[in-house]
């Protein structure tokens, strides 16, 4: 025996209650729970009070509309399937019905167990794909936000440097002339600095938006994941080495990892990037190996300026960030931790947080080994 349908009955009518019923639980395969309502203001309360799997609603009511009552229920985003029943011939209904929000309809002299049976059948189903292209809709609106967002913001990021580009080039078009070779070269050298800024938020950018497009292909192959992350260190040690801020490794043998080198460099290079970027001048980052369980867990620890509690929640979204730059005035922009997450996830993988203010921060990134 299959489930009960719920089914609201809106009708004055009461022989007409009486014969839709009827037909009604003579031709659906299932038990039937009828309710009924006489007006819309009783049909739409009785709607907000109990869910309903179907609604039969009479076109006439009284000196109502049908089509009224189901607006208002619509309005207030009522998604009960609906099959309208009207006395005068279905055409002469059909557009405004549907309009509406009807999911079908049918004439009450062409009633039959059948015909009821076909018309709730269809609704249900008519009623599940209009549902299903509301939330899709809606997901789509919302990444549509997100893009125009981010699209905002690194127009936002990029007039920066370009204006300090554009700045320069005008400055040596009119004293050029006048000027010696230094001051040309260090002109020059301050306006390519702004350009390698600008590529680097572009491939930030290009990354987030590959990623989030689901372009994002890994290469994942087994490797020696201490030995990448020894090379890692040993490519940001000249960055550390000037702020005097030292990297330790601490690691175990572990057994091959599974993972897309140049990807996973990308993330270590990130989160010891951030932890010389956010800490002080001589002081300590520790890059600890090890395994948890199916994992292997690979932290980087400092001992800067740590996170507020209340920007943890923001940590991974595209250019959010707590400050405009680093203790010794880096730059940020932003992207660094959204595009770490989605490679670790891609991966099958995960990452935490552990941060006090004043105190520093730890990133942990477990990857599985198989
Ligand atoms: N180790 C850390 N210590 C303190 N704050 C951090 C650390 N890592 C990240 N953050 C905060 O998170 C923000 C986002 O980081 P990220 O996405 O890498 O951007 P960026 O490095 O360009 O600032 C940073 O701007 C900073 O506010
Ligand atoms: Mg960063």
């Amino acid at each position: 025996m299959g489930d009960v349908l719920r089914v609201l009955v809106v009708d004055d009518n009461d022989d007409d209650v009486w014969i839709t019923t009827e037909h009604l639980a003579a031709g659906w395969p299932t038990p039937i729970r009828f309710a009924r309502a006489r007006d819309g203001a009783e049909a739409l309360a009785m709607l907000s009070a109990e869910r309903f799997d179907l609604c039969l609603l009479d076109h006439h009511l009284g000196r109502e509309s049908g089509l009224d009552v189901l607006r208002a229920a619509r309005a207030r985003g009522d998604d009960v399937p609906v099959v309208m029943l009207t006395a005068s011939p279905a055409h002469t209904i059909d557009v405004a019905a549907s309009e509406a929000g009807a999911d079908d309809y049918l004439d009450k002299c062409r009633v039959s167990p059948e015909a009821l049976e076909h018309a709730v059948r269809y609704a249900r189903v008519h009623r599940e794909h209009v549902e299903t292209l509301r939330r899709q809709n809606k997901a789509l609106a919302r990444l549509d936000r997100e893009k125009n967002l981010l699209l905002g913001m690194a127009a936002h990021d990029l007039r920066n440097p370009i204006g300090v580009v554009r700045a320069y080039a005008e400055f040596l078009a009119d004293n050029g002339d006048d000027m010696d070779g230094d001051e040309v070269r260090s002109i020059l050298r301050a306006m390519e600095q702004s350009c390698a800024q600008m590529s680097g938020l572009i491939d930030e950018l290009l990354d987030v938006s590959a990623i989030e497009a689901g372009t994002l292909v890994l290469q994942e192959k087994p490797h020696d994941i201490v030995a990448v992350i020894e090379s890692v260190i040993a490519d940001l040690a000249p960055i550390a080495g000037a702020k005097q801020i030292t990297i330790e490794l601490a690691a175990v043998p572990m057994p091959h990892v599974n993972f897309d080198r140049a990807r996973f460099e990308q993330v270590l290079a990130n989160l010891v990037g951030n932890a010389i970027k956010y800490s002080h001048p001589r002081t300590g980052i520790r890059v600890s190996v090890e395994r948890a369980g199916e994992h292997v867990r690979v932290a980087v620890e400092d001992h800067g300026i740590g996170i507020a509690p209340e920007f943890l929640p923001r940590l991974f979204t595209p250019f959010s960030r707590a400050q405009r730059t680093g203790t010794s005035g880096e730059r940020s922009t932003g992207l660094g931790l959204a595009i770490v997450k989605r490679i670790v996830e891609a991966h099958g993988g995960s990452i935490e947080v552990t941060s006090r203010r004043g105190e520093g921060s730890t990133f942990a990134v477990l990857l599985p080994i198989a």
